[in-house]
């Protein structure tokens, strides 16, 4: 009996230590480079443009009007603090990164703004919650993540401050895993659809996911749910399906999908309702060259068809 007693005491110190082991574990990390990023008009010139259409950074950072059609950027860097009905696990904050030296990261040295964007680690040694997709901009080649911190470096200062992210048990101890060193030197990308379909995050909104993980099987076959206020929108299947994805979809007619959004950006947008509403960057991606959406389109007609009907806008 006592023998029993000692040896479940030690069980149980045992799991103490493993529990402690795992809540105290940091990240895998690096120190951030010491680099100062040249700002030249081509590295600013290309920052904005992966800032504003490649990456959509303001997608998530941006301060952007909900009650119209497309969510227009009303202040760009200002950070956002994503509504409940989302179902995220906690809060969860996108900061405001902007220039201001307290509310944003005007402090920072380009080096921890490159680790952050890439690497997923915070200023102050932690990990960053993966829906700040650092896990796909890892691939960021490295002339393309310096010309974007050149860019940031540039952003108007916004005093805005937001609730920091805190991410729920057990999601905060298994979100630890996420972050890792970019090792070496990343290369221009070899494949330009490939490289477009991760910085825009295309797979992020349109491969389904069940807790939080992508369902296997079903990349960029749609379905995924997304909730603003009382508003709805269901992303849409891109797999080369012919019935349900975009098998009929010509390539002129994919980039014409996307660039007659180009005369939307100018003029005055109409209030978003349940049949208009979407969370898809349409204004962002309009401005991508006819080359590169035709490269996008592509590598989207080289995955696996996956049946899979959606109906993007649902009554309610
Ligand atoms: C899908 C939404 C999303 C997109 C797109 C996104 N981010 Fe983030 N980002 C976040 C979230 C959420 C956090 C906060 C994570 C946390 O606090 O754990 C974050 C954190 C950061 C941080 C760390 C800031 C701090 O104060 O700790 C930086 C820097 C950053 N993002 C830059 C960028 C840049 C640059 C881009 C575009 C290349 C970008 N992000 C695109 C959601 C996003
Ligand atoms: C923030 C989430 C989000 C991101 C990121 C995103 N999409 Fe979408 N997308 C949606 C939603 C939601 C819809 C359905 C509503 C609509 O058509 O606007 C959609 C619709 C589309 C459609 C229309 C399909 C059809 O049959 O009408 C295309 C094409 C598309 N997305 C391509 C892309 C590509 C390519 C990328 C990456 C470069 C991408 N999307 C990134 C959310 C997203």
């Amino acid at each position: 009996m006592r023998r029993w007693i000692k040896l479940s005491i030690w069980a149980l110190a045992g799991l103490a230590v493993v529990a402690g082991y795992l809540v105290m574990r940091p990240p895998k990390m690096a120190p951030p480079r010491e680099i100062r990023v040249a700002a030249t008009p081509e590295a600013l010139a290309r920052g904005k443009y992966l800032y504003e259409v490649v990456a959509d950074c303001d997608g998530c950072h941006g301060e952007r009007n909900w009650g119209k059609h497309l969510a227009p950027v009303v202040r760009t860097g200002a950070g956002f603090t994503f509504p409940a009905e989302m179902g995220l696990p906690g809060r969860v904050t996108a900061p405001n990164i902007t220039s201001h030296p307290e509310a944003g990261i005007g402090a920072w040295t380009d080096g921890e703004k490159l680790r952050a964007i890439r690497e997923g680690i915070g200023r102050d040694g932690r990990a960053l919650f993966p829906m700040m997709p650092y896990e796909s901009y890892r691939h960021m080649s490295d002339r393309d993540a310096e010309a974007l911190v050149a860019y940031m470096n540039t952003l108007p200062a916004a005093p805005d401050r937001h609730p920091p992210t805190a991410v729920d048990f057990p999601v905060s101890l298994l979100m630890k895993s996420a972050p890792a060193p970019v090792e070496g030197v990343v290369p221009e990308p070899a494949e330009l659809g490939e490289y477009l379909v991760r910085m825009g995050g295309c797979a992020d909104c349109h491969t389904p996911k069940e807790r939080g993980a992508p369902v296997a099987g079903k990349e960029f076959a749609g379905g995924e749910v997304f909730r603003f206020g009382q508003l709805s929108v269901v992303s849409a299947n891109l797999t080369p399906d012919v019935e349900t994805g975009i098998g009929r979809l010509t390539e002129a007619a994919f980039i014409q999908r996307f660039q007659e959004h180009r005369e939307t950006a100018g003029a005055s947008l109409p209030a978003a309702t349940q049949q208009n509403f979407t969370v898809m960057p349409w204004l962002q991606f309009s401005q991508y060259s006819s080359g590169e959406l035709g490269a996008i389109y592509r590598y989207l007609r080289k995955q696996r068809a996956v049946e899979n009907k959606i109906t993007v806008h649902p009554r309610s």
